[in-house]
Parts: C-alpha cells; sequence; structure tokens
C-alpha cells in the first residue's frame, strides 16, 4: 500500500457532472446521472445503494474501465483514460490466475512492470505476509479457501503500490466469520497506511465498521442521494473495540441509511 502519508487530504479523484448510458438491445439504459464526487488521499468511501442503481458503474469509471457518456473524471488532475495500475481493483469473485501459484500471482503485476528480480521478490515476500499467505505461497488457487483466494487477490493489488484501492463488494461471496477477518483485515491495512479506498457493499454495517465516508446512491438512474461523515468510527479500529456500533451516533446513522436505501422504488434489472 501507499505509504507515503504526507498528502492525506488532498484530492486523488475528482469526478464531475458524470452521465453513463448504456446501450443495448433494449435501448439506452442511464446507469448514471449528474454524480459529483471528490475522493481525497486517505479516504475510505463506503458505496450503498439499491440493486442495480449504479455501484460497480461508478467503480467501473474510477477504475478506467469504462467512460463516461458526459462528464470528467480525473486521477491527480489527470483524464482517467484506461485501467492502470495506480488504481487496483479487487471484485467479488477472486481475479487470479489458476495455472499459477499464489506466489506468482501476487508478483504477475510487478513482473509486468519489469521490476528488478530482488525488488519483486522483497514486495512478494512483504504482501504475501501482510495477508497471510507466505505459508501458502506454492499452492495453486483451487487449493485455497475462498476467503485466501480473496487474501490473495488484495496482496495482488497491494503488490502494486496503488495510490487508490477500488473493491466492489469484495466479501460478499464469503461466510459471516471469513468477512469479519477480512474486514479487520482491510480496515488493518488501511489504518497502518492510509491509502485511498472505494469500497462498495451491500452491508451497512460493514460500510460503518470500515468507511470515513458513507455514500448512499438511489435506484436507477443512480445519483447519490446523501453522503454520511463517518469518521467517528475510527475508534473501533483504535480501541480495537466494538462499542461504536452500540453508540446512539452509530444507530441514528444506521437507520437513517436502511430508511434511504428501503424507500426506494424497486428496479428489476435488465
Ligand atoms: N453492459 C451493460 N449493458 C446494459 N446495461 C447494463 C450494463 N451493465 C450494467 N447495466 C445496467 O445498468 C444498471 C446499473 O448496473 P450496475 O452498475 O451493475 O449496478 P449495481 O452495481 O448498483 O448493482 C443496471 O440496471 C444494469 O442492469
Ligand atoms: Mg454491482
Amino acid at each position: 500500500m501507499c505509504e507515503d502519508n504526507k498528502n492525506i487530504g488532498l484530492p486523488v479523484v475528482t469526478l464531475k457532472d458524470i452521465n453513463l448510458s448504456y446501450e443495448s438491445e433494449k435501448g439506452t439504459v442511464t446507469a448514471l446521472e449528474n454524480i459529483d464526487l471528490n475522493i481525497s488521499k486517505g479516504e475510505f468511501i463506503c458505496v450503498l445503494g439499491p440493486s442495480g442503481c449504479g455501484k460497480s458503474t461508478l467503480l467501473k469509471i474510477i477504475a478506467g474501465f469504462l467512460k463516461p457518456t458526459s462528464g470528467v473524471a480525473k486521477m491527480d488532475d489527470a483524464i482517467i483514460e484506461g485501467a492502470d495500475w495506480h488504481r487496483g481493483v479487487v471484485f467479488q469473485a477472486p481475479t487470479l490466475y489458476p495455472w499459477l501459484n499464489i506466489r506468482d500471482n501476487v508478483s504477475f503485476g510487478l513482473k509486468m512492470r519489469k521490476l528488478p528480480k530482488d525488488e519483486i521478490k522483497k514486495l512478494t515476500d512483504k504482501y504475501l505476509e501482510e495477508v497471510g499467505l507466505t505459508e501458502f505461497h506454492k499452492h495453486k488457487p483451487y487449493e485455497l479457501s475462498g476467503g485466501m483466494k480473496q487474501r490473495a487477490s488484495l496482496a495482488r493489488v497491494l503488490v502494486n503500490n496503488p495510490k487508490m484501492i477500488l473493491m466492489d463488494e469484495p466479501f460478499g461471496a464469503l461466510d459471516a466469520l471469513t468477512r469479519q477477518n477480512m474486514q479487520a483485515l482491510v480496515r488493518t491495512l488501511w489504518w497502518k497506511t492510509k491509502n485511498t479506498i472505494f469500497l462498495i457493499t451491500h452491508d451497512v454495517d460493514e460500510a460503518l465498521a470500515l468507511g470515513t465516508r458513507i455514500i448512499v446512491m438511489s435506484s436507477r438512474p443512480g445519483k447519490i442521494v446523501k453522503e454520511f461523515n463517518t469518521e467517528f468510527t475510527y475508534r473501533m479500529s483504535a480501541e480495537n473495540s466494538d462499542n461504536t456500533r452500540y453508540t446512539s451516533e452509530y444507530m441514528k446513522i444506521r437507520e437513517e441509511i436502511l430508511d434511504l436505501i428501503n424507500h426506494q422504488p424497486y428496479i428489476f434489472k435488465i
């Protein structure tokens, strides 16, 4: 992860009046409308919203996988033109090459970037250790559990020291206990390094546990309906306690978010 904490608070990504429409056989689908969002260095943004509201579309625009139909998406003042390793992406399904062992999966991006061999080894060892997979470095992905595969996917992104990490429901397919462990791991890594994270989830408690800011989106066409500053949950990490979860501040925000999400018209996905 990014070890440089000097620029905390400076803008990393700016989205200005973003609109995105998909053209499909069934016609035009407006997925995002008038999205304005500034993401600063060190923020942990969590995105919540009803299914089909455009969360993944928004992530893909920031990642550079999709170009907005109109509006401007920038990172560090340069227009985002395509995917690159400055923005590492973790999806719900682990994205590992099945024919490579875990070490080679983690070091893949560094090899592509032609870093010196000893540097590749040093970084790969470091991040295998960070995610607790040192012992399993010679295993193939099929030999690992879902949670371990997801940790390998995370290491694969972290090893590149990206400016930002984007995660699309990364723990959605994991069992409750593994999910909690993964949340703790991501929180610790973020806490240690203050990287910038953008994480989509459908779990309001996950968003409250991890995020410094929560963005709630409306059903399609996706707009940002409300933002919540949830930095108070820092205490959860700092004190390593779950008490924040039972404070009135937490309960109040939780209820308001659930209300916002549940009182939106249900949209069938096409
Ligand atoms: N490639 C595509 N072509 C047409 N419609 C799409 C495409 N991808 C997504 N959509 C539609 O755009 C809307 C937003 O999708 P998505 O961003 O995946 O939502 P979310 O991640 O919030 O569930 C949905 O209605 C979805 O069906
Ligand atoms: Mg999605």
